[in-house]
């Protein structure tokens, strides 16, 4: 156990009273009030302690008025990218956010026309379909193929596709199937991107959250031409704070942030609030120790998970994982149809995952697992899915 209270992730944190999605929303998710939550992505870890610090320093101000954004937040983000990833940004370029769903819809409504091909890599986050579909643009799908331990992209396809569409909205580190994307993968899709003039439009969130042994690249450090680069980042995922709804948009290209800004005045958003902007710069200057423990911690509980389901549930093999806290388990051994399957985890196992069909036809037979929790809990889960399993297969006998 870590001396430090904050990166003790063994510790069980009771969230229920916190109006929180994955334990509050479960009634509505699952139809039961009582699963095991492991699906939406947040986790279940105390905050590093220098963003708890910052927003209890900001609230004993009691005035919570209109905000500006400040020099010192531009320059953790810029400081953060340049030590971590190794990329220099300018300020100019950044463009805050209320999140970075919304900053893939803003971005989608500014850059394309209505009718506008837009493609995607199934399976793939679902938000991606629908930023694509409730912007009146077309869906393009460029399948993941799945190899032996992993997915790649399937570029020949992209290429194809790339000669009809206006954007690529690619996910880096890819949700759900945990690929950390090497960097002779993304070169080849900038070159396949400048030949047909395509935006990219990469998704970073889950960036920082990478296993050893893997290196992500952010895609635009390795463009010749970083103007057609979009890229989408933001702290929340990786120091667990996504409820303060704080991200932002890293645009080179000067026409595409004008029209970007434009989009986000129309809808006069602005992300200027006095929490998230004291946690956003709390994370980058002094999250870095909190999240190589966290790292650490996942880890070894996805070790564990590999393990245990090589060793008691072989039917169910685990997708390599080099990056984020999402596991994609490929489940199709069961025999079971989707629908079976997920009343098999919420029913018979008492667990609440994501079902994979809602990734696309692609995730069909998989289910998706968030391991961002006391490892403990990931053991009960998976004793639960491994007894469910044997009453099952002896009760049909
Ligand atoms: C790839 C990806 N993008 C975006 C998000 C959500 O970002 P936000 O909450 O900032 O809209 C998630 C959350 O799971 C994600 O996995």
């Amino acid at each position: 156990m870590s001396n430090n209270p904050d990166q003790d992730f063994d510790r069980a944190i009771d969230r229920a009273g916190t109006f929180s999605v994955k334990y509050d929303g479960r009634l509505s998710m699952f139809g039961q009030a009582e699963v095991m939550p492991l699906w939406v992505a947040d986790m279940d870890f105390a905050a590093p302690a220098a963003v708890t610090d910052a927003l209890l320093k900001r609230a004993t101000h009691p005035v919570y008025g209109y905000t500006q954004f400040p020099d010192s937040l531009y320059k953790s983000l810029i400081n953060w990218l340049a030590v971590r990833h190794g990329w220099q940004i300018e300020r100019e370029w950044i463009i805050f956010c209320p999140g970075v769903v919304p900053s893939l819809s803003t971005s989608i409504l500014a850059l394309s026309k209505p009718g506008e091909a837009v493609i995607v890599q199934p399976p793939v986050y679902y938000p991606f379909f629908s930023v694509v579909n409730k912007s009146g643009r077309k869906l393009l799908y460029n399948a993941l193929r799945q190899e032996q331990a992993h997915y790649s992209m399937d570029l020949a396809d992209l290429a194809q596709q790339a000669a009809t569409a206006r954007i690529l909205l690619l996910c880096s580190p890819h949700n759900p199937v945990g690929r950390v994307w090497s960097e002779s993968e993304l070169e080849k899709l900038l070159a396949i991107a400048k030949q047909h003039d395509l935006i990219i439009i990469s998704d970073e969130i889950h960036a920082d959250l990478i296993y050893p042994g893997n290196k992500h690249h952010m895609l635009a450090s390795l463009a010749d031409a970083p103007e057609s680069v979009i890229t989408a980042v933001a702290p929340s995922k990786t120091f667990n704070i996504p409820g303060l709804n704080l991200s932002a948009l890293i645009v080179p290209h000067p026409v595409y942030r004008a029209a970007i800004r434009e989009q986000l005045d129309v809808m006069h958003v602005s992300a200027a609030n006095p929490f998230s902007i004291a946690a956003f710069t709390a994370a980058y200057q002094g999250g870095t120790a909190w999240l190589a423990s966290l790292m650490d911690y996942l880890a070894d509980t996805c070790e564990m998970v590999r393990q245990y389901l090589q060793d008691y549930l072989p039917q169910i093999k685990l997708t390599l994982s080099q990056g984020t806290y999402l596991l994609w388990l490929d489940c199709r051994n069961l025999g079971l149809s989707d629908d079976e399957l997920r009343q098999f985890f919420i029913l018979e196992a008492g667990i609440g995952l994501n079902p994979g069909i809602s990734y696309g036809k692609e995730g069909s037979g998989f289910m998706r697992m968030n391991i961002g929790t006391p490892r403990h809990h990931i053991q009960q889960a998976l004793d639960n899915i491994r007894n469910a399993w044997v009453q099952r297969s002896t009760s049909i006998q």
